[in-house]
């Protein structure tokens, strides 16, 4: 039983202390880092909008909701990270645990999140330049702001500032981990800069008579929201891709993962309740820049403007994460014979998958730029979700199969927090629309069938027996 074979864990984990080629350059602080700038993004600038219309006020419940379904998950990932540092994420850790199949289709579910969440990252990206600009007095050609079909009534061609962006970051991962989270880090911290500056300046105009209704569409709402506004802390397992880049794995992935969420779900859940005491929470209906929306309610254009330009580099650091997970996890995949071996090559000089890199950017640069984007925040969601019950399964699975392993980390009340990661990504995931459920379930099966007519034979351990 082909399919059932896993990787040897032993093997793994002395690999990940062993010299890879990929350069160890990352610390803790890198890494917490690297969390916020692959959350904070889309999901608080942009979605935070439709959020408010689903739940009211009680958008700040649902984000708390979303953070608890993460906070369970992310304890389970980090003491996968902490155990099995290599890069690839819960793709690495099922093989190991789950055996291939399961893994393969693991990583083809991470490939479908990570790599659609930068599409559509850019695509907001695109929308808040634009905007940028015309404060400048400058436009685009109409054709080349957007993706055909994507404004009613008007002929568009191609959205080039999507594509521009995904390519200058493309570039820039393929020339250096260290220089890129350089440069993530000071966008990192302008990003949070912003954030704390909407807090701070927004908090005084603030009517609590806004918050009343509190809940004005019950618990259903708060959860269709929650399960949007999910969305918002995406990116946090891109830490765990970067195990085999890090000093200290053992003791900073922990650090790396727990920390940018913690962080996050503070700024969310105080962003959302700021936002929804300004502005009447029915204004947020069809507006895609809600955020600095909010202070041009309260006549503070000039912070709206700086808000517009910190979610442009917030956008942009979420994309470089995002994009830098996908590759490490077809680098992993690719080494392990599943995908073609091209794909896991290290440049020489520049210690980076290089291939893959430029391979990921195109791909996902054309997908943004083409494509209409509204509904990929879902399909995003219910990928990720889906991985996050099998990474909370596989903790539990490892447990039992290797009680001796050495864990830096070990996840508190096991079973009962994987059991409850679990309940709680189901329960956001039932909330999601059926063609979203249609969609997902065709990506799994296309997953499918390129496991059974290339992966099993091509695979690293086929060739071992
Ligand atoms: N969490 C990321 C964002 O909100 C994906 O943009």
């Amino acid at each position: 039983m082909s399919i059932f074979r896993t990787k040897n864990l032993d093997h793994m984990v002395a690999q990940s202390k062993s010299d890879t080629g990929l350069k160890k350059v990352l610390g803790p602080m890198d890494l917490v880092l690297m969390g916020i700038g692959a959350i904070v993004g889309t999901g608080i600038f942009v979605l935070t909008g439709t959020g408010a219309v689903t739940a009211g006020p009680a958008l700040t419940l649902s984000f708390v909701i979303a953070a608890i379904a993460c906070g369970f998950a992310a304890l389970c990932y980090a003491e996968f990270a902490s155990t099995v540092p290599v890069a690839g994420s819960i793709y690495t850790y099922s093989y190991a645990t789950m055996g291939e199949l399961v893994a393969w289709m693991i990583g083809w579910d991470l490939l479908l999140e990570y790599g659609l969440a930068t599409s559509a990252v850019s695509v907001g990206w695109s929308g808040y330049f634009q905007s940028l600009i015309a404060g400048f007095g400058m436009r685009l050609p109409v054709e080349l702001t957007a993706a055909p079909g994507a404004v009613a009534g008007v002929h568009t061609i191609i959205n080039l500032p999507a594509l521009l962006i995904m390519l200058v970051l493309t570039a820039m991962l393929s020339l250096g981990v260290r220089e890129s989270a350089r440069a993530n880090g000071v966008m990192v911290v302008i990003k949070i800069a912003v954030v704390l500056l909407f807090i701070f300046t927004g908090a005084r105009h603030v009517q609590p008579a806004n918050w009343q209704p509190f809940m004005p569409f019950g618990m259903n709402g708060v959860m269709s929201a929650a399960a949007l506004v999910f969305f918002a802390f995406i990116g946090f397992d891109a830490v765990t891709s970067a195990a085999e880049e890090v000093k200290r794995p053992e003791r900073d992935l922990p650090i790396g993962i727990i920390g940018s969420l913690t962080v996050c779900t503070v700024l969310y859940v105080l962003v959302s309740a700021i936002m929804t005491g300004i502005v009447p929470f029915q204004q947020f209906a069809g507006v895609d820049h809600p955020v600095s929306l909010a202070l041009q309610y309260a006549k503070e254009n000039w912070f709206a403007g700086f808000v517009d330009l910190g979610a442009i580099l917030g956008m942009t650091t979420v994309i470089l994460v995002m994009s830098y997970g996908q590759t490490r996890i077809i680098f992993a995949m690719s080494r392990d014979g599943l995908l073609p071996q091209r794909l896991s090559k290290v440049h020489p000089k520049y210690g980076t998958p290089f291939f893959a890199t430029w391979v990921v950017g195109i791909v996902f640069g054309l997908i943004g730029s083409m494509v209409p984007l509204d509904v990929l925040a879902e399909l995003i969601n219910i990928g990720t979700l889906a991985a996050f019950c099998l990474v909370s399964v596989a903790v539990v699975v490892l447990r039992k199969k290797r009680p001796d392993l050495p864990r830096a980390f070990r996840c508190p009340g096991v079973p009962v927090v994987p059991a409850l990661s679990i309940v709680f990504c189901l329960a956001l995931m039932s909330f999601l629309s059926k063609t979203t459920w249609i969609a997902f379930l065709i990506w799994l099966v296309i997953g499918l069938v390129i496991y059974f007519t290339y992966s099993r034979h091509n695979a690293v351990l086929h060739k071992q027996q």
